[in-house]
């Protein structure tokens, strides 16, 4: 990769050439220092790790997809701008604009077709959105003060979210397949264990700098993990917004029932990758779908080789 790209023109056909392919998928991903990437974020991922330049103040929502992210952008931007937009007003800006636009994504919105797009007009805290995992981060996140909220999800229910996903891309792999794939690491910013595990090490590392959150406690209780990210995101919540009954009010706004029946998350599109509409970002929102889907042979599989991978880690999923 010694000709890797600083320009999107010397992404030569030459380059992907070098890299492992996997084209089980609906568009081909490739290897890249250890992670899967859709072929086409592939030089956003790279403009992003050169040219990105970290503030102190800024705040990432980083997951692999479909833990939750859409969840986690609405929550983050709910708690930050609460002192601007009141979480229970009715011009809340969630409740007309998808969370995507709001918090967008480093690799498949700001610089998927800009390589070095000015982000110094926005304003302070920036709030970013990212599946790319730590170890190929700008050094500037690295070394910066900024802060970053990791959200993972059960892989069987990731699994399965993922597969739906790509149903409404067309993808033709059939669930096995894509089962398959999972489990070899082999789908877009896959490994899923690697992944996890780089945040959820971090977090034990540097715990004032990743906050490493899980789908199903978020789901369980809500109420203490919301508390736990405005703390950890340097905006508590006061006794008195608790008792006013804030806290109550950003999570009734970005729930699953609230978010998925709005007018912009049913028929409308995020400035986005392309063409599709919000919709496909809101499934079912619950925790153990996996139940109705996998065998109980890939129950155990998948067990297994989470079992494994997570061995001595400290982490459950
Ligand atoms: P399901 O397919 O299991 O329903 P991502 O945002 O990372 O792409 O993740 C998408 C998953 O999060 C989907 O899971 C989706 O339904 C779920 N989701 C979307 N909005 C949610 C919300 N407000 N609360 C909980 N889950 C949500």
């Amino acid at each position: 990769t010694h000709f890797m790209a600083d320009s999107y023109i010397q992404m030569s056909d030459e380059f992907y050439k070098s890299l492992p392919k996997e084209e089980g998928w609906s568009k081909p991903i490739y290897k890249y220092k250890r992670y899967w990437y859709p072929g086409n974020y592939l030089p956003s991922v790279i403009s992003f790790q050169q040219q990105f330049q970290a503030e102190d103040t800024d705040i990432f929502v980083v997951t692999i997809p479909k833990s939750g992210t859409v969840w986690l952008k609405a929550l983050t931007y709910a708690i930050v701008n609460r002192a601007r937009y009141t979480p229970s007003s009715n011009s809340h800006p969630l409740l007309t604009t998808n969370a995507h636009s709001l918090v967008p994504f480093m690799e498949a919105q700001l610089y998927l077709h800009n390589k070095n797009p000015d982000l110094s007009k926005l304003e302070s805290p920036r709030l970013f959105g990212t599946h790319i995992p730590y170890s190929s981060l700008p050094e500037s996140i690295k070394d910066s003060k900024c802060r970053i909220v990791y959200l993972c999800r059960n892989p069987k229910d990731v699994i399965v979210s993922f597969w739906y996903f790509l149903q409404k891309f067309g993808a033709k792999v059939e669930f096995d397949q894509a089962f398959e794939l999972f489990c070899k690491g082999a789908l877009p910013f896959g490994p899923y264990w690697e992944h996890v595990l780089e945040f959820w090490k971090l977090s034990l590392e540097l715990p004032q700098k990743v906050l490493f959150l899980k789908y199903e406690d978020m789901k369980e209780d809500s109420n203490l993990h919301l508390k736990k990210m405005a703390e950890f995101l340097g905006y508590p919540f006061s006794s008195q917004e608790v008792d006013e009954g804030v806290v109550d009010d950003i999570l009734k706004l970005c729930s699953f029932q609230n978010m998925s029946t709005l007018e912009v998350n049913k028929s409308g599109r995020a400035d986005f990758d392309g063409k599709f509409a919000n919709d496909i970002f809101f499934r079912k929102g619950k925790v153990g779908d996996w139940r109705d889907h996998l065998t109980q042979e890939m129950v155990e599989k998948l067990e297994e080789i989470t079992k494994e991978k997570l061995d001595g880690s400290g982490l459950m999923l």
